[in-house]
């Protein structure tokens, strides 16, 4: 008897944890919930981005690391805390128009809610305020901002080895280190598709792999890396770090093969020892040093097709990305200037088009007309001749996100 009163104790006793874990649970669940940005995919037809529905007064856009959202926050009961996609940019000199223009296409197509990481010199800080703050209306992100710097160590050889800018992706995993995985992409890149997309890629890494890239070239005949390297590069062409999917906890876990020592080395600690050893042959900076790396370490990097950063060189030399005639152009990558001068005005006009459109524009749909119209006029150009799988794409992003019952997607 005594026994058994013993354990019917016990089991009140387990019972009582469990309620007061669930209670515990809930309550964390909520209050992220409630910074969270909302992430309601859908909005109604035609009515551009902030239009109804989108929840209110809650705190995005807030304006650094040590903001946070406020507490009168709306209170859906949600178990799960919205997932946020973490896109991390890094901007110097005349780079921000064309950033604010990268942002301006991940914010009008994405269905989660994001979160920005801007790497910019200082005087580039107060733009950005201004105009992300200006768009916190959209309640469909965050950012933080942040000087550009190195992990102090070596902070001073760092710099003085390379340009502050073109490095200072490498170290993501190493100043970001709450964030578990991050998409990192270059100013010139605009999203035709929703960020979302490019980031459920994550979920299909193996178990060795940490990060994922394009191919540099499709076309071995046309490749830089295997024409002019004097340096290891992944696969046969290499690969381009414009686009780049991180899954930084296991960067930071990982240790390398390296062609430096008979030990594997962390990633903070194998930076160094590569630059130095290759410094003078490496000629795309950063990107060189990834794609040694990843020579070295082939089991750890995903690789995904072209359409997910593709550049004039995939038009220049006639069609040589096959994936994007057949599925579409998910994710352009302006490289060479491409935007602002006249040598790719195919590449201009969409970028000029997504620049020039406003979220305080009634209709997105009014984007396409125009564009469609000065696309048709490059049509004599190379990447020209591709002008409507450019237009495909936007018209079926466009109606994907703004036109489509959510139900149907
Ligand atoms: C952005 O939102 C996330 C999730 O709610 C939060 O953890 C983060 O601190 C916010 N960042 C800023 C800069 O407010
Ligand atoms: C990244 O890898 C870690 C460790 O394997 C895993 O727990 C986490 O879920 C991964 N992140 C994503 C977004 O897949
Ligand atoms: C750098 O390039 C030169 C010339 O191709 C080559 O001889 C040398 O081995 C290279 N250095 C490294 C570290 O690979
Ligand atoms: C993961 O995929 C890469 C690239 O296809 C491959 O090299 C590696 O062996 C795979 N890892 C596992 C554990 O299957
Ligand atoms: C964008 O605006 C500029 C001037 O503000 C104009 O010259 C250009 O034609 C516009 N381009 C598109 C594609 O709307």
């Amino acid at each position: 008897m005594r026994r058994y009163l013993r354990v019917v104790v016990l089991c009140l006793a387990c019972g009582f944890c469990s309620l007061l874990y669930a209670f515990s649970q809930l309550a964390v669940s909520l209050e992220e919930g409630a910074g969270g940005g909302g992430g309601k995919p859908q909005a109604a037809a035609a009515s551009w981005l902030a239009g109804g529905g989108r929840g209110a007064g809650r705190g995005a856009g807030s304006a650094g690391p040590a903001a946070h959202p406020g507490p009168s926050d709306r209170y859906s009961l949600k178990m799960q805390p919205v997932e946020r996609v973490h896109l991390a940019v890094v901007a110097c000199g005349e780079r921000l128009e064309e950033t604010l223009t990268m942002l301006k296409s991940a914010l009008i197509f994405s269905i989660k809610p994001l979160q920005f990481h801007i790497f910019a010199e200082d005087q580039l800080h107060d733009s950005f305020k201004g105009i992300l703050n200006r768009w916190s209306f959209l309640q469909t992100f965050n950012y933080s901002l942040y000087p550009i710097t190195f992990p102090s160590e070596n902070a001073a050889e760092w710099k003085k080895l390379f340009k502050p800018c073109a490095s200072q992706r490498l170290f993501l995993p190493l100043i970001l280190k709450e964030v578990d995985s991050l998409l990192y992409v270059d100013t010139d890149i605009l999203f035709l598709r929703p960020v979302d997309d490019i980031w459920s890629l994550l979920k299909k890494f193996n178990s060795t792999q940490i990060a994922a890239m394009a191919p540099e070239h499709e076309e071995p005949r046309i490749g830089w890396y295997n024409r002019f390297a004097r340096h290891p590069y992944y696969g046969k062409t290499g690969v381009n770090s414009g686009v780049m999917l991180m899954n930084m906890t296991r960067m930071r876990r990982k240790y390398f093969k390296n062609d430096m020592t008979s030990v594997r080395l962390r990633w903070g600690d194998i930076l160094m020892p590569l630059l130095k050893k290759y410094k003078l042959n490496i000629t795309w900076g950063d990107q060189d040093l990834l794609n040694i790396i990843f020579f070295h370490n082939p089991e750890s990097l995903f690789v995904f097709p072209c359409q997910w950063n593709y550049r004039p060189d995939h038009c220049i030399y006639g069609s040589n990305c096959q994936e994007a005639e057949e599925e579409g152009i998910f994710i352009l990558h302006g490289n060479r200037g491409v935007y602002h001068d006249d040598k790719q005005p195919a590449f201009r006009a969409i970028y000029e088009a997504l620049r020039n459109c406003s979220f305080e524009d009634d209709n997105i749909h009014s984007l396409l007309k125009p564009l469609e119209l000065e696309l048709q006029k490059t049509v004599h150009t190379y990447c020209g001749k591709i002008y409507k799988i450019f237009i495909k794409q936007l018209t079926k992003s466009i109606q994907d996100r703004f036109d489509r019952p959510p139900k149907e997607r």
